[in-house]
């Protein structure tokens, strides 16, 4: 089957069933990214996008230039285009209840904590998690509590590392937290700032989750949340059994809402929520990317 659309000015862009397979084999084997077939209209929609910005009007150019040395750039925009940055302050608020209620008893008792949110996008879930931790957790441990918070996306992290939303943002931050944890943005109208403190606790960082990760553990928390369902079964499974190789005993790993952990790592976990698990085994040495 051939779709075809005008891009840029110069005629209709062929997009055959081998141009569909042949992206996402690229996808998959960069990315991890699992391309099903009856998406191949959403994906020429999105890659005609980029053929446009690039003024391209053949997609096999485009998958030369891919390949190229020196497109690193355009391999990311290609991932943006296939995946959603969408995201939001206290999404899926069930998990930020468990992490005031269940785990940060246990963390203001701990010398180090450590919680990861892997596929931050924009960064509102990493600083629901700062809010969260400031407004329940005593200074003194507090002080030893990090946030790491990692995206492939390298737009996503320094729109992230900028901590500036529109005001529309804060509707879904509790008003208690609003006031402690933000502020109006001093250089932008109708934009909010997240406070020094809450900025302070998180650290972004480029990673694509399907490499190796520059870091061990124990983590306490790991969210990651709305990611994985772009991966392959596999990926998956491997994803979930790196994550629980990386969670301290009692850790929990916060998923999202159409996503379920499969495979080994469940051992390891049980439920402890909706699309949250918590550690339970002794921990395994870590499982290779
Ligand atoms: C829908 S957002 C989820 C944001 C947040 N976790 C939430 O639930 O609101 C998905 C994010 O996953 C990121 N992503 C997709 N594939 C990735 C990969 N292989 N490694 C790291 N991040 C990835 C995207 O860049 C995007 O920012």
């Amino acid at each position: 089957m051939i779709s075809a659309a005008t891009v840029g000015g110069s005629g209709d862009f062929r997009f055959t069933d081998e141009d569909f397979k042949a992206l996402a084999q690229l996808a998959h084997a960069e990315f991890g990214l699992a391309l099903a077939e009856s998406k191949k209209p959403l994906v020429y929609s999105r890659i005609a996008r980029r053929l446009r910005a690039r003024k391209i009007d053949d997609f096999s150019s485009y998958m030369a230039l891919l390949k190229t040395t020196g497109e690193a750039e355009e391999r990311l925009e290609l991932i943006s285009a296939l995946t959603t940055n969408v995201t939001s302050f206290f999404r899926e608020k069930h998990h930020f209840e468990t992490l005031r209620k269940e785990l940060i008893p246990q963390l203001a008792r701990q010398p180090r904590i450590r919680i990861w949110s892997a596929g931050c996008s924009s960064g509102q879930e990493p600083f629901s998690i700062a809010m969260t931790l400031i407004s329940s957790l005593p200074e003194p441990a507090l002080r030893n509590a990090r946030i790491l918070a990692t995206d492939i996306d390298p737009a996503m992290i320094r729109r992230a590392n900028e901590a500036r939303y529109p005001n529309e943002d804060l509707t879904t931050i509790p008003i208690d937290l609003q006031k402690s944890g933000t502020r109006p943005s001093s250089d932008e109208h109708a934009c909010f700032e997240l406070s020094d403190p809450v900025r302070r606790l998180v650290t972004f960082g480029e990673l694509n989750l399907i490499e190796a990760w520059p870091f061990q553990g124990p983590f306490d928390a790991i969210f990651c949340r709305n990611v994985a369902i772009y991966f392959d079964h596999e990926t998956q499974r491997r994803l979930w059994a790196r994550f629980t190789s990386l969670l301290r005993d009692g850790g929990f790993l916060f998923i999202g809402h159409s996503e379920r952990v499969s495979g080994p790592a469940l051992d390891d976990l049980q439920t402890a929520g909706v699309t949250t698990y918590r550690k339970t085994a002794a921990r395994k040495p870590a499982v290779a990317p």
